[in-house]
């Protein structure tokens, strides 16, 4: 009989919750969860009932499952583990590569979900190329649901499952074919995974890095930067045709970088890279009430229906009232491990991105950083990115061949 694989989570929040339920269901599966959040790994093991975490979801598939260990403690439960899938904040990547960088054994199939932009980069940096070039490195590019806790350690609940989503594995000692359909049963039979080219599709392809700051920056283009809002305001349904034409611009912009490093490179595969307004097709299909344009995709996309912008709540004498957070993970991932990520790889290769650093701007204003600089990627937080520069990277060959683009 051969031995259960042993499934790692790296994390506590909400996608860990459904990860443990479905994966805890297997019978040929042992999950395993580590956190390193102060607390968390204690509040979630007491939590737990007897019987696992249940997860209802959209597609009636509810599932039950609980972990054999819960830990914060690396050396305890990382050793031996097969899968290992980070599904926290991208920030906290590094530092969970970090911590199960002395135990994990190469060979093994490690990734992220989301991933962000970068994720290969930073794990060539921490885990070394060496360990890289022996393991299977995957990403999903983004989370297969949207998901919640509904209680902590004992329920939670997908909302919606996304059709379909891109999916990259660099090759390994593994047959990517049997560690892609191992990864498809451990997240359910939706979301369908459908391979992207490589890792660098996938950064580019980085959608939270294009909605989120760009929708925020044309929302908050006219507010005054001070009057608190009665209603957190809506996000998406909140979107007007500015938005809507600002989105296609940025992404007009990703495809230009994809073009200059095709002329380059014609043989470098970049074609799982999209529009973001055929993503949004593809990714909500018949969900979107009218396809027109990305507006009015955006404001009748049913998943999208009642998402607010993130607001912090202030008491003022006229009552409760709500300020833009802009630490939210809009700004705090979707800027230094998304645009600037691909900022960065438009500076290699000679790409000009006026919309994209109107937006980098603006966020790096809100959020006290300094990336962009009259157009140029060379402000002083840069180093506290994602992006190529980070990792000593100043000409687009070196980039794509020392990581193995090309
Ligand atoms: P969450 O906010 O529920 O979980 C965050 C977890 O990350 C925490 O429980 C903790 O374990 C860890 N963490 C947070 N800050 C940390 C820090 N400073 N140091 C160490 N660990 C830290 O997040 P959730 O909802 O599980 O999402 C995971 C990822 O998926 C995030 O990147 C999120 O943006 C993305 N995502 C989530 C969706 C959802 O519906 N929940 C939908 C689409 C994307």
């Amino acid at each position: 009989m051969t031995a259960n694989k042993k499934v790692l989570l790296c994390g506590g929040g909400n996608a860990i919750h459904v990860l443990t339920a479905y994966i805890g269901s297997l019978p040929d599966c042992d999950v395993l969860v580590f956190s390193s959040f102060p607390g968390e790994a204690d509040r979630f093991r007491e939590a737990l009932p007897e019987e696992g975490i249940t997860c209802t979801n959209d597609l009636g598939d509810d599932m039950i499952g609980k972990p054999v260990k819960v830990s914060d403690k690396a050396e305890e439960i990382v050793p031996g583990a097969d899968v290992i899938i980070l599904a926290i904040p991208s920030f906290a990547h590094e530092l969970y590569l970090r911590l199960l960088a002395p135990y994990v054994k190469p060979g093994v199939v490690i990734g992220a979900m989301p991933a962000e932009g970068g994720f290969d980069l930073c794990a060539r940096h921490v885990l070394g190329a060496d360990f890289v070039d022996q393991s299977n490195i995957f990403a999903l590019e983004t989370l297969p649901w949207a998901c919640r806790i509904v209680e902590y350690g004992k329920t939670a609940e997908v909302l919606g499952t996304k059709v379909e989503i891109d999916f990259v594995m660099t090759e390994g000692p593994g047959n990517n074919a049997e560690c892609m359909s191992l990864l498809q049963r451990l997240i359910g039979r939706l979301p369908e995974l459908k391979p992207a080219c490589n890792f660098l599709a996938v950064t580019l392809m980085n959608i939270n890095s294009v909605w989120h700051p760009t929708i925020s920056y044309a929302f908050y283009r006219n507010w005054d930067g001070k009057t608190p809002f009665d209603e957190p305001p809506l996000f998406y349904y909140g979107a007007d045709e500015y938005t809507g034409e600002k989105l296609a611009k940025v992404s007009d912009e990703v495809l230009a970088i994809r073009t200059a490093i095709q002329e380059k490179y014609p043989d470098l595969d970049l074609s799982s890279l999209h529009h973001v307004r055929d993503w949004m097709l593809r990714s909500y299909g018949d969900d979107i009430g009218d396809k027109t344009n990305i507006h009015t995709m955006l404001i009748t996309n049913k998943g999208y229906r009642g998402l607010t912008h993130p607001m912090m709540k202030v008491e003022t004498p006229e009552g409760t009232k709500y300020t833009p957070n802009f630490g939210y993970r809009y700004f705090s991932e979707d800027i230094p491990m998304g645009l600037c990520v691909t900022k960065g790889i438009a500076e290699l290769a000679g790409v000009p991105t006026p919309n994209m650093d109107d937006v980098i701007v603006w966020c790096q204003e809100q959020m006290g950083k300094e990336y962009v600089i009259e157009g140029k990627f060379v402000g002083k937080d840069i180093t506290s990115t994602r992006s190529p520069q980070t990792y000593g990277f100043t000409d687009l060959h070196s980039f794509l061949e020392a990581n193995r683009y090309i």
